[in-house]
């Protein structure tokens, strides 16, 4: 369904675009119908900038993406464009950020009503409303007519993805949409996800924390520094990580914060025994990956 070849991203940065910046490093992986695929990495490690290329907010130095087929870079014109989007949505961080405070919460509702379902009368409406707010299992007594600010992080979060079930999506990128959540509300947020994926979503779970990479997901992939340090099964992966860096990461769960240099450090002092990682030349910015068993990859070794 969805399909990334070889996809890197270079921004320009400084004064005159005169620096680069290398957040995306020859990533290639695929998400299916019906799969939920936990793209996992500290931050910086270029989990967004992927999530927004997916979503064609920002194109790919080099690479293809293709969704059923269709070269998502390559969409042209304001139809193509929008018929992407009743397929592929976003739902991001922060939810306050995605509504305006002046407005009703489901003003956001209105605008999907607007493109999408100009014809549609009110009853009609209304009852595909009703439909997706008890989808994301909300009482539309609680939710609807109702302020930003008079509704939770967790209810606007599920209200945005109500909004993308209006449409007929078929791929959820969903960047980081439980980190600013309380525990019980992550719960209930991913338990909608695994909702989805049974109605035949694919979702591309975006996310710094391990272990809830862990809850929802099928497949893994570990991004480190844009580059894919481990991907497969979810399971295979955190119970048998491969490369020195997963290894890392889940053998210190609970100290995420530490930093980059300690990281390095306790890597060069402890390196990996029974598993041959890729390896490039200088100056190859290729990332490729070898299949240490079925369906479960590994990576370089970048530090
Ligand atoms: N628009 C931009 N211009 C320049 N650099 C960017 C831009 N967006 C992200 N970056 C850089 O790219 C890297 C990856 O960022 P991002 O994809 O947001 O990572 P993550 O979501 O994993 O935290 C970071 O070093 C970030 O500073
Ligand atoms: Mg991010």
């Amino acid at each position: 369904m969805l399909e990334l070849s070889h996809v890197h991203k270079v921004y320009r940065v400084g004064a005159f675009g005169a620096g680069t910046m290398r957040a995306v490093r020859d990533v290639s992986l695929v998400v299916r119908p019906g799969e939920v695929v936990s793209l996992i990495g500290e931050s910086g490690s270029g989990k967004s900038t992927l999530g927004k290329m997916v979503l064609g907010l920002t194109k790919p130095t080099q690479g293809t993406i293709t969704f059923e087929g269709n070269d998502v870079t390559r969409l042209r014109g304001f139809g193509a464009k929008k018929e992407y989007y009743r397929h592929v949505q976003g739902v991001f961080q922060d939810p306050f950020s995605s509504f305006n405070p002046i407005f009703k919460a489901d003003r956001v509702f209105e605008m999907i009503r607007t493109s999408y379902f100009p014809a549609i009368s009110d009853a009609a409406w209304r009852a595909k409303v009703l439909d997706v707010v008890g989808t994301v299992r909300l009482d539309p007594d609680n939710v609807l007519n109702k302020y930003p600010h008079q509704l939770s992080g967790g209810q606007l979060q599920r209200l945005l993805i109500a909004r993308a079930l209006l449409l007929d999506i078929r791929l959820l990128v969903a960047d980081e949409i439980i980190s600013m959540l309380d525990a019980s509300t992550r719960i209930d947020v991913l338990n909608l996800l695994a909702d989805l994926k049974e109605r035949g979503l694919g979702i591309l779970f975006v996310t710094h924390d391990l272990s809830l990479g862990n809850y929802v997901s099928d497949r893994s992939v570990i991004l480190r520094k844009g580059a894919i340090a481990e991907m497969g099964p979810t399971r295979r992966v955190f119970e048998n990580p491969l490369h020195p860096y997963s290894r890392h990461l889940l053998s210190c769960v609970p100290q995420l914060h530490r930093t980059w240099a300690e990281v390095d450090a306790e890597l060069a002092a402890n390196p990996p025994e029974d598993v041959e990682l890729p390896t490039v030349a200088e100056g190859d910015d290729s990332a490729p990956l070898v299949e240490a068993e079925e369906g479960h990859f590994v990576g370089i070794d970048q530090r």
